[in-house]
């Protein structure tokens, strides 16, 4: 097993971020045929492939033939990248501890769709995004690294949603580095770094030095 296979629907600025880090991305999945990060990754010489679910009957098949285009790769990770469909228990299992996923907010709050515009309708001071290993509930499993931005006054869904993007474009490929150099461990619930190193970014506002 080696290297990375990336999972996206969308844009793919994450996988972008990946790649452009210098991790061994092998391969790039997606469930959407039009996906803009295809394009990207066919630029970059990266096998891709586009698996649309609307041509299955259920979510198992799928699933299924999702897991057999990975375990074609042999990679070492999954990394679910903007990738935007729920994936059955079977398939978690079958990747369990090596399929990661990036979520735009500080699990475990707000799961799901929305998080900047719920977090601003919130009134929460600090928001960010989680790296976490995937587990069978959505949204949930082992945390591996978060980064917190503060929420400022005036913001807007799409000032805070950019914010929390430059955020994750560090703690993905950090967190996939970690993993692919064996460097975190599992204890219980708890992912920590073997060396001790903060699992966690602090993007504070400018020029302060709290
Ligand atoms: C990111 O905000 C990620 O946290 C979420 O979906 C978005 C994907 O963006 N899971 P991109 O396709 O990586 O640009």
């Amino acid at each position: 097993m080696s290297g990375v296979v990336v999972l996206i629907s969308g844009r793919g600025s994450n996988l972008r971020a990946l790649v452009e880090a210098g991790l061994p991305v092998r391969a790039v999945l997606s469930n959407q045929v039009q996906a803009a990060g295809l394009t990207y990754a066919r630029e970059k010489g990266i096998a891709t492939g586009a698996i649309d679910h609307r041509d299955f009957a259920s979510r198992a098949a799928f699933d299924e033939a999702l897991a057999a285009a990975i375990e074609a790769c042999s990679p070492e990770l999954v990394v679910l990248a903007g990738f935007m469909r729920v994936l059955s228990s079977g398939f978690v299992a079958r990747f369990r501890a090596r399929l990661l996923n990036i979520h735009p907010s500080l699990l475990p709050a707000f799961t799901g769709l929305h998080t900047h515009a719920r977090a601003l309708a919130a009134g929460v001071k600090i928001h960010g995004a989680t790296v976490h290993w995937v587990d069978e509930i959505l949204d949930h499993g082992p945390i591996l690294i978060q980064a917190a931005v503060p929420v400022l006054p005036g913001d807007d869904e799409a000032a805070l949603a950019a914010r929390v993007l430059v955020q994750e474009h560090r703690i993905y490929p950090l967190a996939v580095r970690w993993m692919l150099d064996g460097q975190i461990e599992q204890h219980g619930e708890c992912l920590r770094h073997r060396l001790g190193l903060a699992q966690y970014l602090w993007a504070g506002v400018p020029g302060s030095t709290q």
